[in-house]
């Protein structure tokens, strides 16, 4: 396994070789790093599932270079998904289309819809680009941890797993896609970078709730996006138990018995408090805590994104 600038031509090269030779590569991408391989070599695709120790069951995203290559992987992109596709993409929007017969049934856990995105990352753009082929990528950690924005976040994971991380610094957006089912919807399947206000303003309202409509996104699992140690969203008047507690505040740190704190935005900005999310979490994760509690954001733009993956990480461990 070895390391290159992503911002380098020859590096994006020998990535889109490793890729065309069916090998594992991790790239940046605006939201998140992605561990990508050729989407129409199945036993490649299965080895992403290997080493992220995924569940089968669990459909990946296709990332494309261009707009018109959905066509290779969807049928029927009607008018609305043409619309969406115009407005932001290349851009942190999934969407979610009924899948041409070429598509292998690994990428998309069998289902009969497969989840298309193009990347505004100039890197992974290259890579896709250079790679002459749709690239099946999931988030680039194992299954159950947090999504990594920054190359030290894959190296302290997946490591030697994988032929080749391209490097491309830390990753703007910082939360994962937006993902949108268009048939019998159109439906929020997953908040993200694009926030649904957005999306709303193109296609109406939303429905919602796909993720516990299993045949929808059935590897939404709520243990998803979790760091390892307990986490708790803080509610008014919460009583903190004993032990070492780290503090995930939004604008600024609150007094308190803290261990630990991390803020995401002392100018209240949503934008760069997703952006500083799963890299905040990683470092409090770190920390040697017992209990993380997260202070509430607004729920309004990219809010519920956040929001969402907190929930996530309380509820895994309330389950235990
Ligand atoms: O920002 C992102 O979306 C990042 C970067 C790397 O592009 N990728 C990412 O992939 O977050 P992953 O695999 O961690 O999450 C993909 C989500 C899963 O929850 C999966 O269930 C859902 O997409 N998904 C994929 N195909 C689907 C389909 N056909 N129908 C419904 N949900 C699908
Ligand atoms: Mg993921």
């Amino acid at each position: 396994m070895k390391v290159l600038w992503g911002f380098d031509q020859k590096a994006i090269k020998e990535a889109s070789k490793v890729i065309r030779e069916g090998g594992l590569v991790v790239f940046p991408t605006e939201t998140v790093y992605g561990l990508g391989t050729d989407a129409f070599n199945a036993m490649a695709v299965a080895r992403i599932f290997e080493v992220k120790g995924r569940p089968r069951f669990d459909p990946l995203i296709v990332h494309v270079g261009w707009p018109e290559e959905v066509r290779r992987l969807c049928l029927k992109v009607d008018e609305r998904a043409w619309r969406l596709i115009e407005r932001f993409w290349p851009g942190p929007l999934t969407l979610v289309l009924p899948k041409r017969p070429e598509v292998p049934d690994i990428v998309t856990a069998g289902l009969r819809t497969v989840a298309v995105r193009m990347p505004s990352h100039p890197v992974a753009l290259a890579l896709i680009r250079e790679s002459k082929t749709p690239v099946a990528a999931p988030s680039a950690n194992t299954f159950g941890r947090l999504s990594p924005t920054r190359v030290e976040h894959v190296l302290g994971d997946l490591g030697e797993k994988v032929d080749l991380i391209l490097d491309g610094g830390p990753c703007p957006i910082g939360v994962e896609s937006t993902i949108v089912a268009l048939e019998d919807g159109p439906r929020l399947l997953r908040p993200g970078g694009v926030p649904a206000e957005e999306i709303e303003e193109i296609t109406g309202p939303l429905l919602k709730g796909g993720e516990s409509r299993r045949p929808q996104a059935p590897g939404n699992l709520p243990s998803h996006y979790s760091p390892q140690t307990p986490l708790m969203v803080l509610r008014e008047g919460m009583r903190l138990p004993e032990g070492r507690i780290g503090l995930l505040a939004f604008r600024e740190p609150k007094g308190g018995p803290y261990a630990a704190v991390e803020v995401l935005s002392p100018r209240g900005d949503l934008k760069e408090a997703a952006s500083r999310l799963f890299e905040a979490l990683h470092r409090l994760d770190a920390s040697g805590l017992d209990l993380i509690v997260a202070e509430p954001v607004p729920e309004e733009g990219l809010g519920r994104a956040i929001m969402d993956r907190l929930r996530k990480a309380q509820g895994r461990w309330k389950r235990g």
